[in-house]
């Protein structure tokens, strides 16, 4: 059955929320503030890097299925279903989530709501946000109790998130147990197609569901700093990481991914998710529970420094005047999403130290420059490495696996890489004369 339905936000989550649900047959309008990203997607043009995504944006918008709007009247009026897909950043100077854009969409929504309505909160909010949104959207809208807030939290990865709101692992579904008899069966309408293909289908309370989303981030960031802590101790009595996730990954209880050690996580959302986690838990008075987290965030961030460090031995002790090759800038690869990338925080930390950095990615450039309008960019990995003292990689891209390390030999100033992600053949680079250095391997 065709459902029509509004997306609110139309970043990473909402644009691709809106383009797949229209690829299922849904009649779906896309809302943002920015009207020059509605401009650009309008026009079939996706306004970030996400494989697979142009194609889906432009056949639904083709077939009619598929628009874009600024206007919540607009909205208000097409649909019964609403998503709200807007960011959840860091409040500066704290580590708690800053709710206003969020807010922001149901205190403009909900006065337009005349008819009965369902409102799906797809952001990454803290336990509490949603019962606290229904409430306040009954009190605003005309409809009254014929309103409902619901909470759908996210698993999209960027690089898969068309594939991944596709064919989702499972659908989590919050609802109000007391006052909720819509949403379900309305879930169930829009994910029909998921549900035939026997999806796990979960529906919770609605606090449940909100902790079901920063749980599974909590859980994934301690992976990745379980296994950087475990680097540490590797490069401190010269064992080799790498070697050790293969061993404990084949024990099906602990399992191999998420278990690459390397210069940390970061992106827009598991760093910030696990602080407003903490922040969070601390307003509920249950602060203790998740002090383990700030010990992973201290460990993803220690890894920063780590890599600079390296650089600078590799070099001779200072970086004044050196001149160093960053390959990579996303926070990971398949993505131009920058933000809190650990790549351009250590491209940025060697710069202050004197170096002259050169950043090349394969599709974050754009993005990287407006963030960090003071690094040099090149147009090509060999171009960013000409004339380097250390090449320095930074994002897992496939181009820079490929890299034939006596091709690049030619253009260094010093054979020196390190290998930020632990994605090169060591023994490749050290065959063609390079020294190599990995993050807690030999
Ligand atoms: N990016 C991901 O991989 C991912 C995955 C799962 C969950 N999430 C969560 O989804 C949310 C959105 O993340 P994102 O990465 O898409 O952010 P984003 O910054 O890419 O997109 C947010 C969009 O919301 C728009 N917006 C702001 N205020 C608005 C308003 N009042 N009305 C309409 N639009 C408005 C912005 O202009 C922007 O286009 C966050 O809570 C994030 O934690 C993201």
């Amino acid at each position: 059955m065709t459902c029509k339905m509004a997306v609110f936000g139309t970043g990473y989550l909402g644009a691709t929320h809106a383009a797949c649900m229209a690829e299922l047959g849904h009649e779906v309008l896309g809302v943002d503030v920015d009207v020059d990203k509605l401009a650009r997607l309008e026009a079939g043009e996706v306004p970030f890097f996400e494989p697979g995504l142009d194609e889906v944006l432009k056949r639904n918008i083709d077939a009619g299925r598929l628009r874009f709007t600024t206007s919540y009247e607009e909205a208000a009026e097409f649909a019964d279903i609403h998503f709200i897909g807007v960011g959840t950043p860091q409040k500066k100077g704290e580590f708690a989530a800053d709710l206003s854009y969020v807010e922001a969409v149901v205190d403009s929504l909900a006065p337009l709501l005349t008819r009965p309505a369902v409102i799906f909160g797809k952001s990454t909010v803290p336990v509490g946000t949603a019962a606290r949104l229904g409430a306040r959207a009954r009190q605003l809208a005309p409809a009254g109790d014929e309103v409902e807030v619901a909470w759908n939290p996210e698993f999209l990865r960027e690089g898969f998130a068309v594939k991944d709101t596709l064919h989702p692992d499972r659908i989590v579904l919050g609802i109000d147990p007391v006052r909720s008899h819509r949403a379900e069966d309305v879930a169930r309408e829009v994910y029909a197609q998921q549900l035939q293909e026997d999806t796990p289908f979960l529906v919770t309370d609605l606090a449940t569901a909100e902790l079901v989303k920063t749980a599974a981030n909590a859980f994934l960031a301690t992976k990745i700093s379980f296994i950087n802590a475990m680097a540490e101790v590797c490069e401190a009595s010269s064992a080799d990481v790498t070697v050790l996730a293969d061993a404990i990954g084949h024990d099906a209880r602990i399992g191999r991914r998420f278990l690459n050690a390397g210069i940390g996580f970061g992106g827009g959302c598991l760093p910030k998710d696990i602080r407003a986690f903490m922040a969070r838990a601390g307003e509920l008075g249950a602060d203790q529970a998740l002090t383990f987290l700030r010990e992973v965030d201290n460990i993803n961030m220690r890894r920063r420094t780590r890599m600079v460090e390296l650089a600078k031995d590799a070099v001779g002790g200072s970086l004044l005047g050196t001149r160093i090759a960053v390959l990579g800038a996303a926070f990971k690869p398949d993505s131009d999403d920058v933000r809190d990338s650990p790549a351009l925080n250590v491209a940025g930390q060697i710069q202050l130290q004197g170096a002259a950095v050169t950043v090349y990615d394969p599709q974050a450039m754009k993005n990287s420059m407006a963030l960090f309008p003071t690094l040099s960019y090149a147009s090509s990995a060999v171009e960013a490495c000409r004339g380097a003292d250390v090449v320095l990689v930074l994002t897992e891209w496939n181009e820079f696996r490929q890299i034939v390390p006596q091709a690049l030999g030619n253009v260094v100033r010093n054979k020196h890489v390190i290998d930020g992600r632990n994605c090169l053949d060591p023994a490749a680079w050290r065959t063609a004369g390079w020294t190599y250095r990995g993050m807690g391997r030999l």
